[in-house]
């Protein structure tokens, strides 16, 4: 497999990513080990309707990153722009500049296939494949052409969710015999078996019951060393227990009285849960959002 993010024939055009052991610094104020993406007055619209506009930020590498505000300011809407899913959303058009460790996602030399692969995503509903707990995880290797051995990786990716120990005597059961807080660690698990650079995670935990949530968040501290981890969260104690950085969308109405999603603060979560900067952010946080 090339390294680099676009289709083969034209890899020498665009640099290779930076390897994730090589630590470059930049993102200020933070001790984070460089910028994954850089965000630059995006926007999405459907249609001709704007969804989420003007957001510019900074996402941290190897570090979780929480986007919170209230149902429909445009989370998901967002987090779908961070590994191309919106491409696959009818009506949807993202603008703005968009880069992924200095590439620009939407050059239209960037591979979106390849691009998913670095950047797994993880959805509210778990949605494993129809198959055995082995070939789910196995899948995305096979597709790849992986020469490693595929018993290893399945073992690895399995035992990185957090997972292994449960399904070990049963990797050849169906996904669907799983409860549903194991059915979501498979799926991280299936997104880590293609060794990818960041998991994007949207409302992760909201079918899960709290035990199996917690061991959702214990996992993501668990990989937070490894992997960049964008979580999109309605949850705001979750938010705080989890997250390095936090991001508070939040919708505002504009000319002709639709609402849009505007980023409102982004910061260290500490600070922005115990000293927002602005006045809607503590709205939202103390519970006086109308
Ligand atoms: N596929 C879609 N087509 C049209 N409008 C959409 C679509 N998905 C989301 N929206 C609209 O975009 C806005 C943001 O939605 P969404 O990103 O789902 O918000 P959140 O995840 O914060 O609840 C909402 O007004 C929603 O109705
Ligand atoms: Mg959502």
């Amino acid at each position: 497999m090339t390294d680099a993010l676009t289709r083969p024939a034209e890899a020498t055009r665009i640099p290779a990513i930076p390897s994730r052991a090589a630590g470059t610094s930049g993102f200020e104020g933070t001790d984070a080990p460089g910028i994954v993406f850089e965000l630059e007055d995006v926007a999405v619209h459907y249609g001709s309707t704007p969804a989420v506009e003007g957001v510019t930020m900074d996402i941290p590498a190897r570090r979780i990153t929480a986007l919170i505000g209230p149902s429909g300011c445009g989370k998901s809407t967002l987090i779908r722009c961070l590994n191309r899913m919106n491409d696959l959303v009818d009506g949807a058009r993202v603008s703005g500049r968009l880069t992924y460790r200095g590439i620009d996602l939407h050059d239209p030399r960037v591979d979106p296939v390849e691009v998913r692969r670095r950047i797994g995503m993880v959805f509210q509903k778990p949605n494993p494949f129809p198959k055995s707990v082995y070939d789910n995880i196995a899948f995305g290797p096979r597709v790849n052409g992986t020469r490693r051995n595929l018993d290893d990786i399945v073992e690895k990716a399995l035992t990185d969710a957090a997972l292994w120990d449960e399904v070990k005597d049963k990797l050849h059961a169906s996904a669907f015999a799983l409860s549903g807080g194991q059915q979501q660690r498979l799926c991280i698990a299936r997104c880590l078996a293609v060794d990818p650079e960041v998991i994007l995670m949207d409302e992760p935990c909201s079918a899960l019951d709290p035990i199996a949530t917690s061991r959702i968040e214990d996992l993501m501290a668990d990989l937070r060393d490894r992997y960049t981890i964008v979580i999109v969260t309605h949850n705001m104690q979750q938010a705080a227990r989890v997250s390095d950085y936090t991001a508070f969308i939040t919708t505002d109405v504009v000319d002709g009285g639709s609402r849009v999603g505007h980023l409102v603060e982004f910061d260290r979560t500490e600070k922005l849960f115990t000293n927002p900067s602005d006045p809607r952010t503590e709205g939202y946080i103390t519970g006086r959002f109308g």
